[in-house]
């Protein structure tokens, strides 16, 4: 049986993982759930999977829960209390799946203490990936990657020889705006900016799927787990988003991993490896007749894919400053702050004027970040 706790239950990817755990009962069990500030959902799910361990953001969202449960688990808050979920003696395996870098600590907190943990939480490996390897080497826990074509990856190359490999491509959806004319993208409100057509996301990453900044952040991710270089990671558009990843062999022939974009069946696959069991999912439905399209992406009109590239390059903070920048102007935008072109270019400048250092402690990282959003919102201050 695995024992689980769930950081970030009340989104997308906590409720879908939350699903999961009750379709395996016999698998599968929720001994810790933290979330944020959503505390009806959270008081649901708490009375329905009786966690030992429960976390919100807010102090007086604590007490009130204390309040209303039938039963009296170990009740925490803040920064703290997803600490203390991460690391909470009665599980051993953790769903990382709180947004942006807010989750970087626990993530490296339950690595450092052996846990298996499921990584939904890009933003930690993009900021902090050598971290995170590090702390999992230490500690003895395991990283299993929870994003599609992450998994999908980690499926296509499991036993393969590394030198047979020659690059590995993940693919895109090309978000809302696949074919609209940089014009018009320019201008794009938040509303069609929400609008992705295949995935149903939190905010934030549907936005950066509306920018393809979340594909950055996935080559970014894909060089932390897998241990390639950016020659070695290549995006490829394909609107249907059924094949999430192929890895390309140095004979010239490809492997691709096939699914339906939901993202219960990644989940399962982190939280059930090695074994591959039925789940919430159907198999897929090869009588329907299907048409698939491939294209590649334009780094013109989506600047915001050019920029991780350029950092991955760059290496060290680099990523950590970008990602920074990012999540400041994807919130300004959602506040309607600033306009959807302005987040590339927020991006850009803030890559641009931080020279990246290494990114070898916790500290450095964390002063990378923090620089880069005191920089990133002094300049949509001045817009
Ligand atoms: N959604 C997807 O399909 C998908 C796919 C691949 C990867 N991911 C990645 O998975 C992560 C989560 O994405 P999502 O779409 O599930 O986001 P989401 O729906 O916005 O959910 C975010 C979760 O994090 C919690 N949270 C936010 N800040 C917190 C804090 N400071 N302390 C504790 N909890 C906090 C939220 O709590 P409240 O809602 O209670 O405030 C919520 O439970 C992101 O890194 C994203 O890039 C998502």
């Amino acid at each position: 049986m695995r024992r689980i706790a769930v950081l970030g239950s009340t989104g997308s990817i906590g409720t879908a993982a939350l699903e999961v755990v009750a379709a395996h009962p016999d698998r599968l069990s929720v001994t810790a759930l933290a979330a944020g500030r959503n505390r009806e959902l959270f008081l649901a799910q708490c009375e329905r999977f009786q966690p030992r361990c429960v976390s919100v953001s807010d102090e007086g969202d604590a007490r009130w829960l204390r309040s209303q449960l039938s039963y009296a688990p170990e009740f925490h808050f803040g920064p703290e209390g997803l600490q203390a979920c991460a690391l909470y003696p009665g599980a051993d395996t953790v769903v990382a799946a709180v947004v942006g870098a807010a989750g970087l600590q626990s993530t490296e907190s339950a690595l450092r203490a052996g846990r298996r943990v499921c990584v939904a939480n890009k933003e930690s490996l993009v900021v902090g990936g050598a971290l995170m390897k590090a702390a999992m080497e230490a500690g003895g826990g395991e990283l299993l990657p929870v994003d599609s074509e992450h998994a999908a990856l980690h499926q296509l190359l499991q036993g393969r020889e590394r030198g047979s490999l020659r690059e590995v491509r993940i693919t895109a959806s090309g978000g809302p705006f696949r074919e609209w004319p940089l014009d018009r993208i320019r201008a794009a409100t938040r509303e069609e900016a929400l609008n992705h057509p295949t995935w149903k996301m939190g905010p934030k990453i549907t936005i950066d799927s509306a920018t393809l900044m979340n594909k950055g952040l996935e080559v970014i991710e894909a060089s932390v787990l897998f241990g390639l270089t950016a020659d070695q990671i290549a995006v490829t558009v394909h609107p249907q988003s059924q094949v999430h990843a192929m890895a390309g062999f140095q004979d010239g022939t490809y492997q691709l991993q096939v699914c339906a974009n939901d993202m219960k069946l990644p989940i399962q696959y982190t939280l059930l490896y090695p074994d591959q069991l039925p789940g919430p999912v159907a198999p897929y439905d090869w009588t329907q007749a299907r048409a698939w399209s491939f294209e590649a992406p334009d780094l013109e009109r989506f600047p915001c894919l050019g920029l991780a590239y350029e950092a991955l390059r760059a290496g060290g903070t680099a990523p950590a400053i970008l990602n920074a920048a990012n999540e400041i102007a994807v919130a300004a935008f959602l506040e309607g702050r600033l306009g959807f072109w302005d987040i590339q270019a927020c991006n850009a400048e803030v890559l641009a004027r931080l020279p990246a250092g290494p990114a070898t402690t916790l500290e450095a990282v964390l002063a990378a970040d923090r620089n880069a959003r005191d920089n990133a919102s002094s300049w949509i201050a001045l817009k």
